[in-house]
């Protein structure tokens, strides 16, 4: 595997503030001169984008658990083929709106098919691009859905109609898996400003692209 770029995930519950944190990382980045792509999770390239259509759709509600898994896992094995690998490849850093970890939270544990199995199968869709890094926003998921449900310019989709308990379970799990993976996952405090949020992430960028 020649693998030049650096691989960095983000993750969180609803309402994050994920896609905007990325925004301003990437512009940053630009500034800076470096060669970066930001993309997301489900899509990102229009099979994965089709398959997000699938996913997300609120009439969906038909969808068996580990079918929605395996989707998720089809759209990110196409994306990261089709997209993310030739980047890091030609030394591109890639900025990833969620990852594997959107899936051991959601599938294996709100969904509670078991996080074991969940990354088996993801594990079987991306090999070894594992993120170097990930950036988790953490946040009350009272506090992320509040702020997604006043949005009126985002969609709502089939998995943000889910119940609070629901959420709370995907919040619990990115906490324990800030526990099992301390070296990959870094968390930051998404309750404080949008600014500090940003603040700490560039910190935590340039420590990553510095190699400390
Ligand atoms: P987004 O709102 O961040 O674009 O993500 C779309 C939804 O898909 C969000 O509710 C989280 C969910 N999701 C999973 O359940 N599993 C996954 O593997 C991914 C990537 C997203």
């Amino acid at each position: 595997m020649s693998k030049k770029g650096m691989f960095i995930s983000f993750e969180g519950c609803e309402g994050a503030g994920k896609t905007t944190v990325i925004e301003h990382l990437y512009e940053k980045m630009v500034e800076k001169g470096y060669r970066v792509m930001k993309t997301r999770e489900p899509g990102g390239i229009d099979i994965s984008e089709q398959i997000r259509t699938i996913i997300l759709h609120p009439g969906h509600k038909e969808m068996d658990s580990r079918t929605e898994a395996l989707l998720y896992a089809a759209a990110r094995r196409q994306h990261l083929v089709e997209k993310v690998i030739p980047a890091l490849e030609d030394g591109c850093h890639v900025l990833c709106d969620r990852f594997i970890d959107s899936s051991l939270a959601y599938q294996g544990a709100a969904r509670g098919i078991g996080i074991e199995d969940v990354l088996a199968v993801n594990e079987f869709a991306i090999g070894p691009y594992m993120p170097d890094g990930t950036i988790y926003i953490d946040i009350l998921p009272e506090t992320g859905l509040t702020r997604i449900f006043k949005n009126k310019d985002r969609e709502i989709n089939r998995l943000d109609n889910e119940t609070i308990h629901f959420h709370q379970r995907v919040h619990e799990a990115y906490q324990n898996l800030q526990e099992r993976y301390p070296e990959r996952i870094h968390k930051i405090n998404g309750e404080q400003s949008l600014d500090n949020v940003i603040l700490d992430a560039e910190r935590y960028l340039n420590s990553i692209l510095s190699g400390e």
